[in-house]
């Protein structure tokens, strides 16, 4: 995409009803489509989706294209993508606003930052699909203990984690953070999921790097693990 579209789409996803900005200069305020802040923190699912639908999040969701596929097969569930690049999620709001998907938002904000946009218990299950590795910087890998730390904050007790992912190396090392943390308990974990029939349907989704990857001829994994 040349930067003028990069720029473009960026401008314009400010503007998009489904789509929430961080305010790097207030806490937990977002901004929303009027450029106005906006606090949804405790209060998505009756402040923003209009309902008490169990709420997922999607993180590093790029083009959201998980976001979208899941809230279409779970039409009583939320769904929020969270990225830093508003050009990548510019697809996954325009898609779901173009096919009328209410339950689905984005949220750009550093994931770092996630539990500032989020109250404790708020969150039923989080999906990482395809995380950077960040080969060699360990403590920036979106499964190491402070990012699981973050995530404990916000999901409710037992609250579910998926990781699909081609990388051999986050995939070793999620196991081993998982094994150390004494209140995560792995439910599943496949090292090459297409190999045999899927154990899950919504594993059948794939991403936009996915694809990429499996077009290179790589496998892929995924481990469901429960927090407490
Ligand atoms: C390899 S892409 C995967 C995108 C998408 N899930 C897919 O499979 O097509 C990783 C994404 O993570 C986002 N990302 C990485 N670290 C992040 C962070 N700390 N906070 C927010 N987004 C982050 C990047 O902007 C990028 O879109």
């Amino acid at each position: 995409m040349s930067r003028k579209n990069k720029l473009k789409r960026f401008a314009e996803v400010a503007t998009f009803p489904n789509v929430f900005e961080s305010v790097p200069t207030k806490e937990s305020f977002l901004t929303n489509q009027e450029g106005l802040s906006e606090d949804l923190r405790g209060n998505w699912s009756s402040g923003h989706f209009k309902n008490n639908h169990p709420i997922l999040l999607e993180l590093a969701c790029g083009k959201g294209d998980y976001t979208v596929a899941l809230a279409k097969d779970f039409p009583d569930k939320n769904f929020i993508g969270v990225d830093i690049k508003g050009s990548r999620i510019w697809r996954g709001a325009k898609t779901a606003l173009e096919s009328s998907i209410h339950n689905v938002a984005f949220l750009r904000t550093r994931i770092e930052f996630i539990d500032r946009f989020f109250a404790p218990n708020e969150v039923d299950e989080i999906w990482i699909t395809f995380p950077d590795p960040f080969e060699g910087k360990p403590n920036r890998r979106l499964t190491s203990a402070p990012f699981l730390d973050r995530y404990r904050r916000i999901l409710k007790p037992g609250g579910i984690m998926h990781l699909k992912t081609d990388s051999p190396l986050l995939y070793e090392f999620s196991h081993e953070v998982i094994r150390d943390d004494s209140a995560c308990t792995i439910q599943y974990t496949n090292d090459d999921i297409y190999s045999k029939p899927l154990d899950f349907p919504e594993l059948a989704h794939k991403t936009y790097y996915e694809l990429k990857h499996l077009g290179i001829g790589r496998t892929i994994k995924y481990i469901r693990f429960v927090i407490n």
